[in-house]
C-alpha cells in the first residue's frame, strides 16, 4: 500500500533485546530512518513478574517515503524481531513529519546551566553546559519526566570537584550531565551491557574521558573501592528496584553525601522513603506528571 502523502510512517513495539535486529531488518527495507521511543510516557506501575519491564518496551517508529508499497514489508516482519503486530502504515505529511521531529527532539534547558541537545542541531546557548545527544537512544533522552527531574537537581546540586554515582545510568545522561556540571569522578553502573556501551559512547561525544568517567556492570569490584566516598549518588529505576537496591546505594555515599531517587509514583514514595529512612532522610522534592523526585542527606 502506497500513499499520497510525502512520508509515511510504521510503528512497531518490541523489547530492548529485539530492537536492534528489527532497526537493521527496516533499513534493509528501505526505511529512511527509524526512531525509538520508551514506552513509559504513561505512568505505568510496577510490572508484574513475568511482565515486560517497563523500561525494556519500546517504541519503534519507522519512516517510508509516500510512493513505498508497504504491503510486503508489513506480511514479512519476522515474529521474533517484534512483540505483538505492527500498526498499518501511516501518512505522515511533509510539514508534519517535520513538526513531529522538532516537538519531541528540540534542545531542552534544565534548571540554569544545563542543555540537553539533540546531536544535529546547535545548542541555542553555546557558552551553557550543552549535552549533545542522540534521541535515537530511547532511555534517557531528557524527554521523560524522570530524567528531566534528576537532570534539573543535577544542575542546582553539582560542585567543582564533586563525586558522583550514577546508578542505573541507561544512556549515561545524568553522570555526563554531572561530569560536565565539574564532577571531578563519575561512576555509572547498569546491568545492562548495552547501556554501558551507550554510556561509553555518549561519554566520548561530549568530551568526557574515561579518566572521570567510569562504566561497570552491577557486581563489579570497582563499585566496592567507591564506599562511602561518593557525595551525589543518583538512581532513576523503577520504585521496586529502588526498594531492593536501598542497601547498595547507601554504602556508596560519603556521610553528609546526597542522595536523588527518581522513577516512582508519588503513591510510592513512602515505601522508597522507609526503605532509606535508617541511613538518608529522603523527602518528595520534585514532582513532574505523576512522578516524584526524592532527595535528602545521609546521615
Ligand atoms: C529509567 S532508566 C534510567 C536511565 C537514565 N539514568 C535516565 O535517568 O534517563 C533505568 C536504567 O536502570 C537500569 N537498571 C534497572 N534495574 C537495575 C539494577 N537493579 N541495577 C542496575 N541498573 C538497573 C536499566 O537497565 C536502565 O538502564
Amino acid at each position: 500500500m502506497s500513499s499520497d502523502a510525502a512520508w509515511q510512517e510504521l510503528h512497531f513495539t518490541a523489547r530492548k533485546d529485539q530492537v536492534e535486529a528489527l532497526e537493521e531488518w527496516l533499513f534493509e527495507r528501505g526505511a529512511l530512518s527509524v526512531t525509538l521511543e520508551d514506552q513509559a510516557d504513561q505512568p505505568l506501575l510496577e510490572p508484574g513478574p513475568g511482565e515486560t519491564p517497563l523500561w525494556d518496551a519500546v517504541r519503534v517508529v519507522a519512516l517510508f517515503g509516500g510512493e513505498q508499497d508497504l504491503t510486503p514489508t508489513l506480511n514479512a516482519v519476522p515474529v521474533d524481531l517484534a512483540t505483538g503486530v505492527p500498526s498499518a502504515s501511516e501518512p505522515v505529511a511533509d510539514r508534519e513529519w517535520t513538526r513531529v521531529w522538532e516537538d519531541q527532539f528540540h534542545p531542552l534547558q534544565m534548571g540554569e546551566r544545563l542543555w540537553i541537545c539533540p546531536s544535529w542541531t546547535p545548542p541555542p546557548d553555546p557558552d551553557a553546559v550543552n549535552i549533545m545527544l542522540d534521541p535515537g537512544l530511547a532511555f534517557g533522552t531528557g524527554t521523560h519526566p524522570t530524567t528531566a527531574m534528576c537532570l534539573r537537581a543535577l544542575d542546582g546540586g553539582i560542585d567543582p570537584g564533586m563525586r558522583v554515582v550514577d546508578y542505573g545510568c541507561g544512556s549515561g545522561i545524568l553522570g555526563i550531565a554531572a561530569a560536565r556540571l565539574g564532577a571531578i569522578a563519575v561512576l555509572a553502573v547498569d546491568n545492562d551491557p548495552q547501556a554501558i556501551t551507550a554510556t561509553r559512547d555518549n561519554a566520548a561525544r561530549n568530551q568526557v574521558p574515561d579518566t572521570c568517567l567510569s562504566t561497570v556492570l552491577t557486581g563489579d569490584v570497582v563499585i566496592d573501592a567507591w564506599a562511602e566516598s561518593a557525595e551525589w549518588v543518583v538512581a532513576n529505576i523503577l520504585a521496586g528496584p529502588l526498594v531492593s537496591l536501598a542497601p547498595q546505594l547507601t554504602a556508596l555515599m560519603a556521610p553528609g553525601g546526597r542522595l536523588l531517587l527518581a522513577g516512582l509514583l508519588a503513591d510510592q514514595a513512602n515505601e522508597v522513603i522507609e526503605a532509606y529512612a535508617p541511613t538518608v532522610g529522603l523527602k518528595v522534592v520534585d514532582q513532574q506528571d505523576d512522578w516524584v523526585l526524592l532527595a535528602g542527606t545521609r546521615y
